[in-house]
């Protein structure tokens, strides 16, 4: 995730700047820029890679002398991690450079926009509109500039400003993104987290969503989107840096988890303008779409149950055969693949091993793919000509979480972006879709915030034995993944089973006591779920089912209800994972796991 800082004070302001972001380093960056105003002058200097790096261009800041700055470490969303798509980005008459956290949805009509009036584009980044933006709405009122720049922006962003003609000031904006005032003496800070402050200040103004402030080394003035001056109550940052690392939460993956809803906005929203979805980067025709006779979909672990789930959606909207498969088997199978495979590769990390090699394997029979990563430049991405990102941000906890859910929700939108461009969807459907879509960030947030009894749920149903998972079609896809979330974390042995399937061998294993997970949220499909909950509780076997908010039926069976709000039934194993991600997290914790380092497990898997 990206990190902020921005300094204005007596001090040179470089050295402050550098240790601010080393200080976000946790939060992974690809790359790292500070910018520094002299004199009414300024300077920039941006590196991909470390903050080491940038501290040895610098000298530690000491060949960039001036009094206030701003400074970034990058995530690679949009263009790769390289130096010129690393922040600080300037302005064409060089006034203005600015840093940036969140994502610009609009930023596609605002570049061809600014393009067309001249202003010339220099990264591939979503920030660089902002700052072109702030250069032709100046005319030497930088609020005003500031205010009409934000007033065209749609999206999440968090910006720093500097402007040559301030020197002193620095600005500090925030929507949806978080950005955070400290206030020193004869010196103030802004950060987009408290860690990058504690070490000069523990008074800060937390900014809410829509207003902006004005710092100089003396005063700090804060707005509301209309400019009118308003006073902000002062808050002492009490927390530890290592608890301020992980946003207050105990671990990284409970973050993580509640960061879904903002992960998976900034994987959709930005894809969806004025009710139609655009894919950057996917260049299939319609012509190509049609000529598509199997899709395989290849990955490993989550990434391949986040494959399970998505299969059902392309299937049903897209009318093509879809094939998921394990990436460590298909590499070494006899693959049944042509030019008329679209293949799917699904990867948060783009570096699995496995992945990489059943990748090759089926480029080399003439299969066109389409990948789907996170982490922007890894090799995955480097190796295909269709790259969706999943905008997740940095995963730092072993488990994934938002790389799954986000995962999924492209190759949701990749379902009904390429059903309706092969017309085989009405213009209301298409647009009840979309709909849909656009509700999952919501449908995840009510989620989070509905299931507040899952601790005890976690602690009644991990008995210290096996743990079994049922569902039916997508609620089997999503047993497959929070069974796999259960048992990597938590060492809790868990499976799931296509519920259909427990009277061909596994109800020989139900006993007195027995946990059951039962997953009905599919409403074509739960009711048959619910004949198996009565065979397992039959054999004396306890259930916590899930089910959708408002069904009544399945209490009188199951012990316990988790509920989750409803969404289209392609679409409901995006939501219907959250629980089961907090299960297994507090199930993990009661066991005194290691929760973000889980035994014997890696983040990226990179050798077989
Ligand atoms: C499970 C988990 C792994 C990964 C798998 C693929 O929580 O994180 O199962 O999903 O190793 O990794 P990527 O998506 O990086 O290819």
């Amino acid at each position: 995730m990206c990190g902020i800082v921005g300094f204005t004070g007596k001090q040179n302001a470089a050295p402050i700047l550098l240790e601010g972001l080393k200080k976000l380093e946790y939060r992974g960056y690809d790359s790292a820029g500070i910018a520094v105003c002299k004199d009414g002058v300024i300077s920039v200097s941006k590196v991909s890679g470390r903050i080491a790096n940038l501290c040895e261009k610098t000298e530690n800041g000491a060949n960039m002398p001036g009094h206030s700055g701003i400074g970034h470490t990058r995530w690679a969303t949009h263009g790769a991690p390289t130096d010129i798509n690393a922040h600080p980005h300037m302005s064409c008459d060089g006034r203005f450079s600015i840093v940036h956290n969140g994502i610009i949805e609009n930023y596609l009509e605002l570049r061809e926009e600014l393009t067309a009036k001249g202003y010339a584009f220099r990264s591939q980044t979503d920030t660089e509109v902002i700052v072109h933006l702030l250069e032709m709405y100046y005319d030497g009122d930088l609020k005003s500039a500031v205010m009409k720049t934000t007033s065209r922006l749609e999206g999440s962003y968090a910006i720093g400003v500097l402007c040559a003609d301030c020197p002193g000031t620095i600005m500090a904006v925030r929507e949806a993104s978080p950005l955070i005032l400290g206030i020193g003496v004869g010196e103030n800070f802004f950060a987009s987290d408290v860690t990058a402050l504690v070490a000069y200040t523990r008074n800060a103004i937390y900014l809410d969503d829509g207003e902006f402030a004005e710092l100089t080394p003396e005063r700090i003035t804060v707005y509301d989107c209309t400019g009118t001056v308003i006073q902000k109550p002062v808050s002492r940052i009490t927390w530890s840096v290592e608890a301020a690392e992980k946003g207050g939460y105990e671990h990284f993956m409970l973050k993580e988890i509640m960061e879904q809803p903002r992960a998976v906005k900034s994987a959709l929203a930005p894809r969806i303008q004025n009710d139609q979805i655009q894919l950057d980067d996917f260049s299939f025709t319609k012509e190509d779409l049609r000529g598509i006779k199997k899709i395989v979909v290849t990955a490993c672990g989550s990434a391949y149950y986040a494959g399970c789930a998505g299969k059902y959606a392309i299937e049903k909207l897209c009318h093509i055969p879809v094939d998921v498969q394990l990436a460590s088997e298909l590499r070494y199978g006899e693959p049944q693949i042509d030019s008329g495979t679209l293949l799917i590769v699904l990867s948060q990390s783009g570096e699995t091993a496995d992945t990489i090699a059943a990748m090759k394997e089926c480029q080399s029979l003439g299969a066109r793919v389409l990948a789907i990563v996170n982490v922007v430049g890894s090799t995955i991405a480097k190796l295909v000509d269709n790259t969706l990102y999943t905008w997740a941000g940095p995963e730092i906890a072993v488990a994934t979480t938002k790389g799954y859910t986000t995962q999924l929700s492209v190759l949701y939108l990749f379902a009904v972006y390429a059903a309706h461009t092969m017309e085989l969807l009405s213009q209301q459907e298409y647009l009840r879709l979309i709909r849909e879509l656009q509700s999952i960030p919501q449908k995840i947030q009510q989620t989070l915030d509905m299931n507040i009894t899952l601790p005890q749920l976690a602690k009644k149903y991990n008995t210290g034995h096996s743990m079994f998972y049922i569902g039916r079609n997508t609620d089997y896809a999503a047993a497959l993944e929070g069974a796999l979330k259960m048992k990597e974390i938590s060492y809790i042995h868990a499976e799931a089973y296509a519920a259909g399937e427990l009277k061909h061998g596994t109800i020989a294993l139900i006993d007195e006591g027995q946990s059951v997970i039962a997953l009905c949220c599919n409403r074509h499909i739960a009711e048959k779920t619910m004949n198996n909950i009565v065979e397992v509780k039959a054999r004396g076997a306890q259930v916590l089912a899930l089910a959708v908010k408002g069904d009544r039926a399945v209490l009188a069976q199951a012990d316990d209800v988790i509920y989750i709000p409803g969404l289209d039934p392609l679409f409901q194993s995006v939501a219907e994972i959250i629980p089961l991600q907090l299960l297994a997290y507090y199930a993990a914790k009661e066991n005194g796991c290691d929760i973000d380092k889980p035994k014997n497990l890696e983040k990226s898997v990179t050798v077989e």
